[in-house]
């Protein structure tokens, strides 16, 4: 009987931990860092404005992975850059939001932002993000 209630409680763990995000190592605590650093502009499901001062990432985001100067165009971007958020924590928001904002977009052989990369990256801002975002836009096959 104890053995049982033991089995049960273990496929459980395994199943949520094959659900876990990769590059993700707290589920909850990235959703938080989410809300409290990038959705008062980014909004909830990362739509962004109506007026597109915000682009909206929903269904689009994960487009960016797919090109050159792409993957690193998303932790340069200022409102990732100048999080106040560690190199870990940084990367961990930016695994946690691209599956649920973007799921669909996101190519096959994508990996998970890593700490170092996002220390590297971060330190060397855009000069011109509205023109760099253009021009990765241009990029993509749509
Ligand atoms: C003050 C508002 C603001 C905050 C806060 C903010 N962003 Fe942004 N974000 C923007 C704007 C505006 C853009 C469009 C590019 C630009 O002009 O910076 C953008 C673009 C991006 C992009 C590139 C997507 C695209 O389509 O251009 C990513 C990725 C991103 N932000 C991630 C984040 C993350 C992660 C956080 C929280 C750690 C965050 N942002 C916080 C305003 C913000």
């Amino acid at each position: 009987m104890r053995l049982g209630v033991f089995a049960l409680l273990l496929s459980l763990a395994g199943s949520a931990l094959a659900q876990e995000t990769p590059g993700v190592e707290d589920d909850a605590r990235a959703r938080v860092n989410y809300m409290l650093n990038c959705q008062g502009c980014h909004g909830p499901d990362g739509a962004g404005t109506a007026d597109g001062a915000v682009p909206t990432m929903k269904n689009f985001l994960g487009n960016f992975l797919a090109v050159a100067e792409g993957r690193e165009f998303l932790i340069r971007v200022p409102g990732s850059a100048n999080a106040a958020l560690t190199d870990a924590a940084l990367a961990e928001v930016l695994n946690w939001m691209l599956p649920q904002i973007s799921p669909e977009q996101i190519p096959d052989d994508f990996n998970p932002y890593t700490t170092a990369e996002v220390a590297k990256w971060r330190k060397q801002p855009l000069d011109d993000v509205i023109g760099e975002r253009e021009k990765l836009i241009g990029r993509m096959e749509m």
